[in-house]
């Protein structure tokens, strides 16, 4: 149990590489708190875990907007008195060369992809200041060191998140450590309206085996065991770091 006790926000933790956190976490002993915009999703995975005797809650919270965000983390701090862990992992992923993207995507991608980022750390530092101790993981991405076309706001918003958590790294120091995960290609649905410009899923997977060198998409739970790792005791002297969890993808030339 290398979470016992600990409170932790999953944002965008409704499906996906979320979702394996909020499971991961609570494997751990963590209670966990939900942000997301998928509130079918959302109920569902906290009535499962609620089941198997874990604590869970899901809130519906659009992190891209101050009050949203506000209302979420004063419901956490009701509900459990503490904020140990803050996983900003929410993010859209719109497709598109800059010429290619309307204005409004471009505002919409760095408004949840950044800004949500911001957000959520300016209402809940203050509580882990408090406590003298915690442990942030932004979700950046392999797109944080590397680009791919057609995909302009979001490589942007990913090198952007990089360069957020170096930032809140200095400012949080000592107590309160703070890192970003930069996976590769992970096995979810975010990536199908990119795919779908180069000829669907099915294609870019066959092809993926000769950039992500371990030969294979990754499973959402080996990123969450890259964010229990963060978020436990394990990385204690680890602040300031992109850590990389992408399947060799930046590894060379393949
Ligand atoms: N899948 C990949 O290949 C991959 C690779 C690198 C990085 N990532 C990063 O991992 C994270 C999770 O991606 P995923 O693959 O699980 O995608 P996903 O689409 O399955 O999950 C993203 C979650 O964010 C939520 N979300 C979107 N907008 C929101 C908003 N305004 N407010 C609250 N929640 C919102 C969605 O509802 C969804 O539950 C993202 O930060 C993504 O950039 C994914």
């Amino acid at each position: 149990m290398m979470l016992q006790a600990k409170v932790a926000i999953v944002t965008g933790g409704a499906q996906g590489i979320g979702a394996a956190i909020v499971r991961r976490f609570v494997e751990e002993g963590a209670r966990v708190a939900i942000a997301d915009i998928l509130v079918e999703k959302g109920e569902q995975l906290e009535q499962e875990l609620t089941e198997q005797g874990h604590d869970v809650v899901f809130i519906r919270t659009d992190v891209s907007q101050t009050e949203s965000v506000k209302a979420f983390v004063q419901s956490v701090i009701d509900r459990y008195g503490q904020i140990d862990i803050l996983c900003n992992n929410a993010a859209v992923n719109i497709p598109g060369s800059v010429e290619e993207l309307e204005e409004e995507l471009w505002d919409k991608t760095i408004n949840v992809n950044i800004k949500s980022q911001f957000l959520m750390s300016k209402y809940v530092l203050p509580h882990m200041r408090k406590q003298a101790k915690g442990a942030v993981i932004n979700m950046a991405s392999a797109n944080s060191f590397v680009a791919e076309p057609r995909l302009a706001a979001y490589v942007a918003s990913k090198g952007a998140i990089m360069q957020l958590t170096k930032a809140m790294a200095l400012d949080c120091a000592p107590n309160i450590r703070v890192n970003c995960i930069c996976p590769g290609w992970v096995d979810t649905t975010f990536n199908d309206a990119h795919a779908a410009l180069y000829g669907g899923r099915e294609k870019v997977l066959e092809g993926l085996a000769n950039v992500q060198i371990i030969g294979r998409p990754i499973q959402p739970v080996e990123i969450a065991n890259v964010a229990v790792f963060l978020a436990s005791d394990l990385s204690s002297c680890m602040t300031g770091v992109p850590v990389l969890a992408d399947g060799g993808i930046t590894a060379g030339i393949a």
